[in-house]
């Protein structure tokens, strides 16, 4: 059964690396503008997940829908414009363009889609005074600091007001105060924004912003309240 409302739902997803299971029956969904954290022991197949819902791994079996189309329907031009439309990325390294300015860098999904220089920056300028970092817009990604540079990739993810957020161990690499920032400004952004949030961690304390969490389990997703 589809939960009702959801807008994007994985039924039964099965994924295998050669021998490796890497998903085996794992189910998810997330409604607009909720914020799920995706937990689970390293290797459980968190990333996995991850990737199969935001169309970057297509799994071996099972269904993936997304406002009510089936992603695996769709042509790779049409996935990709969704990805670059309506999905935003965060990563455990900000995975900035080291060429480009932070404000570029948040500007680039607006460039990409067909925004002009003048309003992309305008917007990418808003988008970095929001994740309180304004002051480092013309510096190149090595020349700010690891909680600077993920504050800039979280600018870059909303930049497009994207419905949905996949956010991958994005305060792995931040100490606790950095990463609780972030995680402060992520989750208020998104819900601000209605956006939706799949948020994979294994830290609690991170998990601790989310509106429901979801356990993966060798390659299985369970919500929290029926593994406990
Ligand atoms: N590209 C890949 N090639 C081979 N094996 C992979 C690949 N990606 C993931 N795996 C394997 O699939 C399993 C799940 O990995 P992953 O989804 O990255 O887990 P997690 O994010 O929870 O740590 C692991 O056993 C991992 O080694
Ligand atoms: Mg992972």
């Amino acid at each position: 059964m589809t939960p009702a409302g959801s807008l994007l739902v994985a039924q039964d997803l099965h994924k295998a690396y050669g021998s490796t299971p890497a998903l085996d029956g794992a189910s998810f969904s997330v409604h607009p503008g909720e914020v799920v954290a995706v937990m689970g022991p390293s290797g459980s197949g968190k990333s996995t997940l991850l990737h199969c819902l935001a169309g970057i791994v297509t799994p071996d079996k099972g269904t993936i829908s997304y406002a009510g189309r089936e992603i695996s329907s769709m042509s790779d031009a049409e996935r990709s414009a969704l990805r670059r439309g309506d999905f935003g990325f965060v990563f455990q390294f900000g995975q900035l363009v080291p060429e480009l300015t932070c404000l570029e860098n948040v500007a680039l999904p607006l460039r990409l889609n067909g925004t002009r220089r003048k309003a992309a920056e305008h917007t990418a300028r808003q988008g970095l005074e929001r994740l309180e970092v304004d002051g480092i817009a013309g510096r190149r990604p090595g020349e700010v600091s690891g909680g600077q540079g993920q504050r800039v990739a979280v600018a870059r993810a909303l930049a497009g007001s994207p419905k949905v957020i996949f956010a991958d161990e994005p305060t792995g690499a931040l100490d606790s105060l950095n990463g609780e920032r972030v995680m402060e400004l992520l989750t208020e952004s998104a819900r601000s924004a209605n956006t939706a949030v799949v948020l994979v961690t294994h830290e609690a304390r991170v998990a601790a912003y989310s509106d429901r969490d979801v356990v993966v389990r060798d390659g299985r997703a369970r919500d929290l309240e029926y593994v406990v």
